[in-house]
């Protein structure tokens, strides 16, 4: 029968002009070449590496572009989100998903290797040779033994394909939780195998820290450290001179113009955070769309930033919520954010003694919220945070004048 062209073919929307949340695509990576460079060419080499930092900074964004150009080298890949698994059983379907997709070009394809093992006939698209490395794991009930098969797969592959496979696992802390010395049993599979080189990435800092060099740690000088949050010593590790050269160019392709001073402001308030300074853009984008505005200008970033406020909400009250969790950080995040004295003498009204004041710095330098500048001197890594916190003391002050109805 003679295929009907489809007149009404569903087109793909187009992707946001300044995409935010979730990964972006290669051309929207800004200032991450170098570090994408040492990234896949360690990977490569079969080194495994650790890309741990704070929140929306783009881990993600990076290993995805990593893994796209080790495959168009010719090397297999597998991405695997450990937030996603909701226990062990879990954690190895995803990966074997991930590293059956290799051969059989479609996603979930796990699902067909257990049709196959269980005697059905497999789909036109998946063949039995394509899921042959997982049909003994599809057959597997204990959940344990399930999960230390699976981690065996990326190695099973290399074996048969003769290519190096690449493995990344996101946000890695979160694997832990899955099982009773889950990590000790992913280290004992992993040190074995030849061929799978492993990234892990991670945002609770503190955490991957620990378990990457703790002497006695499961994962103790498994994997090179490669820096991002301060690569080439910018902040966040990305040259201004790349968010310039970005930004002109977005906003060209709109026929929009920003220039040199706009950007230097625009970085000032959010920092250079990656996520902060696209929010930004977005909300600026579309405000100069709404009011046909052609040039950017301090009057629409301030209106911009505002939105983009509003829209970060969520992610600090996330952070914030967190805090909340521990005694005295809150206390101690509000005094960094109104430039109070951190150690108040006793009879100042204080109420945090010293050491736990130290203890709160501390902790809040690992989650990456804040940053010592000196002696007594902190600030926030995200200016932005700072300021949510700052409004949070407005808030209540203004919800307190305003009397209810
Ligand atoms: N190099 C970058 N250039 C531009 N925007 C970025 C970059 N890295 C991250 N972002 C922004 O941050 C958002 C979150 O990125 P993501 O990769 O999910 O970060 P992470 O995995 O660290 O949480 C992206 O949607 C994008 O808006
Ligand atoms: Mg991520």
């Amino acid at each position: 029968m003679a295929v009907m062209p489809r007149p009404f073919a569903p087109v793909p929307a187009p992707p946001p002009h300044f995409p935010v949340g979730g990964p972006v695509p290669a051309a929207d990576l800004v200032g991450r070449e170098g570090y994408l460079r040492r990234l896949v060419e360690r990977l490569e080499d079969g080194q495994h590496v650790l890309v741990a930092g704070p929140r929306r900074i783009g881990k993600t964004s990076l290993v995805l572009e990593a893994l796209r150009r080790l495959r168009r080298r010719g090397q297999h890949t597998a991405y695997v989100d450990c937030l996603g698994a909701t226990d062990l059983r879990g954690l190895g379907e995803r990966l074997a998903d991930a590293v059956l997709q290799n051969l059989t070009g479609v996603e979930r394809t796990f699902e067909q290797a257990k049709a196959i093992a269980a005697g059905m006939r497999p789909t036109v698209k998946v063949r039995y040779e394509h899921v042959e490395l997982a049909l003994q794991l599809a057959r597997e009930t204990n959940a344990q033994r399930f999960v230390e098969g699976a981690l065996d797969l990326p190695q099973a592959l290399a074996k048969r394909s003769g290519k190096r496979v690449v493995v990344a696992f996101d946000e890695f802390q979160a694997a832990g939780r899955l099982g009773p010395r889950m990590f000790d049993v992913m280290r004992a599979h992993f040190q074995a195998q030849r061929g799978v080189a492993y990234a892990f990435l991670g945002s609770e800092q503190g955490i991957l820290e620990e378990l990457f060099s703790a002497k006695g740690h499961a994962f103790y000088r498994f994997a090179v450290p490669l820096d991002l949050s301060d690569a080439g010593g910018h902040r966040f590790g990305i040259d201004p001179d790349d968010w310039l050269e970005y930004l002109r160019g977005k906003f060209a392709e709109k026929k929009l113009a920003i220039d040199e001073a706009s950007v230097d402001r625009l970085l000032d308030a959010t920092g250079g955070h990656p996520q902060d300074t696209m929010q930004v853009c977005a909300a600026l984008y579309y405000l100069m769309r709404d009011t046909g505005a052609r040039t950017v200008t301090a009057d629409l970033l301030g209106v911009a930033y505002e939105q983009a406020m509003r829209e970060l909400e969520r992610p600090f009250a996330l952070h914030w919520g967190e805090l909340g969790t521990h005694k005295y950080l809150q206390q101690v995040t509000k005094r960094i954010a109104h430039g109070a004295v951190l150690y108040a003498a006793e009879g100042d009204g204080a109420t945090v003694p010293r050491p736990e004041v130290l203890r709160a710095l501390r902790a809040l330098e690992e989650r990456g919220l804040v940053v010592r500048l000196g002696r007594g001197r902190y600030d926030f890594v995200e200016p932005m945070f700072g300021e949510y916190v700052r409004r949070l003391d407005e808030a209540v002050l203004v919800a307190a004048i305003v009397p209810k109805r």
